[in-house]
């Protein structure tokens, strides 16, 4: 079932979107000893890693014991424009004491295969070693998962007709992207397998563009390969998601 959390403004739903990352992290490290976070990418995430750079948020955080990774990322040098890693180190990473070896980068400057197939083999290094994970047979869970859509009904890097949304082996695959939406660069993306098996999976959408998209995702039944958004079913975890008045303006 979807907890579905409607905002009067986008500057509102960033605030809760940091207070629920704020209390989650505190949480987690007090029950766990680590928090494990998988940003989004896009425009929308920015206002909520600048809140969580203040000190008033990040200030009361642990850092050190919060473990940074990505939904996907674009097929660019850290350093591109175009780059979901760069838009989290301007945002918020450069501003907080995070530990640097806790940041797990994607590393968008290899070809896509060889950068899914290394990001995959680091999520495994992490979740044995830090984790406390044994031999992972079943896919680790993520404490949170951020996750945006497109107007397309993409969500990561998981775009209408590709990658396969059913996919049961891999938790990181590559995507060939060369048509909208931009930027037409091939991706690597989370893969729902791995999504789903999170604790914590926040979707967060804001603007009357999505609003159609929106309906369409939650109370539509279109199949996950039309639009990948309807893949991220949590097994076991909370789905949430936070949506301004605009976004929301469609749905039932
Ligand atoms: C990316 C994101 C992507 C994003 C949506 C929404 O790499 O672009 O992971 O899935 O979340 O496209 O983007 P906006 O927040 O910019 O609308």
């Amino acid at each position: 079932m979807s907890d579905i959390r409607i905002y009067p403004d986008p500057q509102v739903l960033y605030r809760a979107a940091a207070d629920y990352f704020l209390s989650l992290a505190a949480a987690c490290i007090s029950e766990n000893g680590l928090f494990s976070v998988v940003l989004s990418g896009g425009s929308t995430p920015r206002a909520v890693h600048q809140l969580l750079a203040e000190p008033k948020f990040g200030g009361k955080l642990n850092w050190n014991r919060i473990y940074i990774f990505w939904g996907d990322e674009r097929c660019v040098p850290p350093e591109h424009q175009h780059s979901n890693y760069r838009m989290a180190r301007e945002t918020l990473l450069d501003h907080v004491p995070v530990t640097e070896e806790n940041i797990y980068r994607i590393h968008g400057e290899l070809p896509p295969v060889r950068a899914a197939e290394l990001y995959e083999a680091d999520l495994r290094s992490f979740f044995t070693e830090r984790a406390g994970y044994g031999e992972i047979s079943t896919p680790p869970v993520f404490d949170l998962v951020f996750l945006g859509m497109g107007e397309d009904g993409h969500t990561a890097s998981l775009f209408p007709g590709s990658p396969d949304p059913t996919e049961i082996q891999r938790w990181v695959v590559p995507v060939e992207h060369h048509q909208p939406p931009a930027p037409l660069v091939d991706r690597v993306t989370l893969t729902p397998l791995l999504i789903n098996a999170a604790s914590h999976v926040v979707f967060l959408i804001t603007g009357s563009t999505k609003a159609q998209m929106v309906a369409r995702v939650i109370d539509g039944i279109d199949q996950p390969d039309v639009l990948p958004a309807r893949a991220i079913q949590p097994s076991s975890g909370e789905l949430i998601w936070m949506l301004d008045v605009d976004a929301a303006r469609e749905l039932n």
